[in-house]
C-alpha cells in the first residue's frame, strides 16, 4: 500500500478518481473533471493505492489564499474497500504531508448525518466548529469541522 500525490500526466488514475467521485457521491457533493484537474494543478489530490495500483481512497485538499490552512473539499473510500481502515491511513497521511509543507489547518464541511465520516474526522482531531445551515441549499446543512496542527 502506497500513498501517491496525483500529477496531471497521470491520466489512468484521474479516470479511476473521477469514477470513484461517481460512485460516492452521485450527482451532488462529488468532483467532476474540472475540479479534480484544479485540485491536481493548483491544490493537493492524494490517493492510498494498493501494490497492484487499485484505489483504496482519495483526499482532495483546496489552497485557502493568504492561510496556510487548505479545505478539504472531498474525501471518500470506494464501496468495497470501506471499513478496512483504508480512510483512516490516507487522512494520517495526508496530514503528515500537509504539516511538512507548512500548513497549520485543515477545514472540512460534512453533512451532520453523516455518523461514519463525522466519527473518522473526530477521531482523527477535527472539532465541529459550527453548524452551517442551508449551506449547500435549502435544507442541505453542513458542520464545518477544523483540525489545529
Ligand atoms: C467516510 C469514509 C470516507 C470512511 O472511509 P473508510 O475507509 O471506510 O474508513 P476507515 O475504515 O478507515 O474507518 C475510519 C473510521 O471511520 C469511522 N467509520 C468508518 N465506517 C463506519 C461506519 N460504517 N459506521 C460508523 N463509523 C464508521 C470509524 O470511526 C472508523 O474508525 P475505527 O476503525 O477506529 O472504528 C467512507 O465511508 C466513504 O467514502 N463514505 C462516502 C463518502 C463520504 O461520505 N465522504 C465524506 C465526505 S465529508
Amino acid at each position: 500500500m502506497k500513498i501517491v500525490e496525483v500529477t496531471s500526466d497521470n491520466r489512468e488514475l484521474i479516470k479511476k478518481i473521477y469514477q470513484n467521485e461517481i460512485d460516492s457521491f452521485g450527482l451532488m457533493g462529488g468532483a467532476d473533471m474540472w475540479m479534480i484537474m484544479s485540485f491536481v494543478r493548483y491544490g493537493k489530490l492524494y490517493v492510498l493505492l494498493d501494490d497492484l495500483g487499485k484505489l483504496l481512497s482519495v483526499a482532495q485538499y483546496q489552497a485557502i489564499l493568504g492561510k496556510n490552512a487548505v479545505f478539504l473539499y472531498g474525501f471518500s473510500t470506494p464501496e468495497s474497500e470501506r471499513g478496512k481502515g483504508y480512510g483512516k491511513k490516507l487522512l494520517e497521511l495526508t496530514h503528515e504531508a500537509l504539516k511538512k509543507s507548512g500548513i497549520e489547518k485543515i477545514y472540512l464541511t460534512v453533512d451532520p448525518k453523516n455518523v461514519p465520516a463525522i466519527s473518522m474526522y473526530e477521531k482523527a482531531g477535527y472539532k465541529i466548529k459550527e453548524l452551517q445551515e442551508d449551506e449547500y441549499g435549502p435544507g442541505i446543512h453542513r458542520y464545518l469541522m477544523v483540525k489545529i496542527f
